[in-house]
């Protein structure tokens, strides 16, 4: 059984210009312990998938159907349904989060110690004391210097990378299932999110926590993830173990992310926007494939009218491609 399984999710935006579905119809499952790499370019609809997850998708946004399944003891909880209180046991209990600007999610006024040991006492029942030694425990685990300095200290004594690894610790100090990280490293400098992901890999090894890795970077992916999903337009278009997806990618899209890739040596935070074309907006997606219109290979007219239903082309590999594995691709070996 799966960890966490998204079936068919679909989570709108209802604007006076009218209904923006930005997550529409996305299926996904994560297992114990690993790392799925969620990948597309900007506006694709990542960061409302993770948010549809733990349900914090704010007005105008409503999750509108689907199911979102956590493994519990045996059995599922469905988180699209869950009470408000059961969903508050999820949030920072069994699903840790660690979104792009830690500064964002620290609060100013609170030392890192407190915040930390908050994050212990909304979850389990546990003597200050004992919370102070998980928070230390957590801060040693994620490498911070001086730990015992650190508990002392305010979020705006911390650089930005060492307010990361706080937010790492926060996310962790409840032993979660599952971390949900939001393009964890996107706004740090290029030597510091080399450093984070290596720390999120080796406390994912440590704690066995199974990871959903955001990002828009394949190098981050190509690294960290045991398994990747490519998001367009709403949509997954493909999905595979992650040796497989960049050795033999079939779908057109990921096919020019890999193409797009910066070459090895290159910085690993160049963004991928080089295919040519723009993003679609979830208020105007294309009809049938909504790739068809940047798509090297469409066919017309069925890619134009027909969409394309997501498809196991060969085992643990899918693709939403009418012609998946028909195309005549450059393959890298
Ligand atoms: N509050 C909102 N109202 C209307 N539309 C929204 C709202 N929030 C997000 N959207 C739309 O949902 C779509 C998906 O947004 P999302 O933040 O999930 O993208 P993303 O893949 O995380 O992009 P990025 O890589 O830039 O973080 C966007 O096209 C955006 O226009
Ligand atoms: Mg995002």
């Amino acid at each position: 059984m799966p960890l966490l399984e998204i079936k068919n999710l679909v989570t709108a935006f209802h604007t006076p210009a009218g209904r923006v579905p930005a997550v529409d119809g996305v299926s996904l499952s994560i297992n114990r312990g690993t790392t799925l790499g969620l990948v597309g370019e900007s506006g694709c609809g990542k960061s409302v998938t993770a948010l549809s997850i733990l349900r914090l998708v704010s007005a105008p946004g409503v999750i509108e159907s689907g199911e979102i399944l956590l493994e519990n003891g045996g059995s599922t909880q469905n988180l699209v349904t869950l009470g408000e209180r059961e969903l508050c046991r999820v949030r920072g209990g069994r699903i840790g989060m660690i979104f792009q600007e830690p500064m964002t999610s620290l609060n100013p006024v609170f030392t890192l110690g407190d915040q930390i040991a908050e994050a212990v006492h909304l979850h389990e029942k546990v003597s200050r004391a004992e919370a102070r030694l998980r928070s230390l425990e957590m801060l040693k685990l994620v490498r911070m210097a001086d730990p015992e300095q650190r508990l002392h200290e305010y979020p705006h004594q911390l650089s930005g990378g060492m307010r990361q690894r706080v937010m790492i610790a926060m996310a962790l100090v409840c032993r979660p299932d599952l971390v949900i990280a939001d393009e964890p490293t996107t706004a740090l400098d290029v030597t510091i999110q080399a450093q984070i992901l290596d720390l999120l890999s080796a406390v994912r090894k440590r704690l066995s926590t199974a990871i959903l890795l955001i990002t828009h970077d394949l190098g981050v992916v190509a690294e960290t993830c045991d398994e990747v999903a490519v998001m367009y337009a709403g949509k997954i278009v493909e999905r595979a173990p992650t040796a497989e997806l960049f050795s033999r990618p079939l779908h057109p899209y990921t096919i020019g992310l890999i193409a797009a890739r910066p070459t090895p040596g290159a910085s690993r935070s160049v963004p991928l926007r080089t295919i040519p074309g723009m993003v679609p907006l979830p208020n105007n997606f294309p009809s049938g494939c909504r790739f068809h219109p940047r798509c090297a290979y469409a066919q017309f007219p069925r890619c134009q009218t027909e969409p394309a239903e997501l498809r196991e082309v060969t085992p643990g590999h899918f693709v939403r491609c009418h012609f998946a594995g028909e195309l005549d691709v450059p393959q890298n070996h």
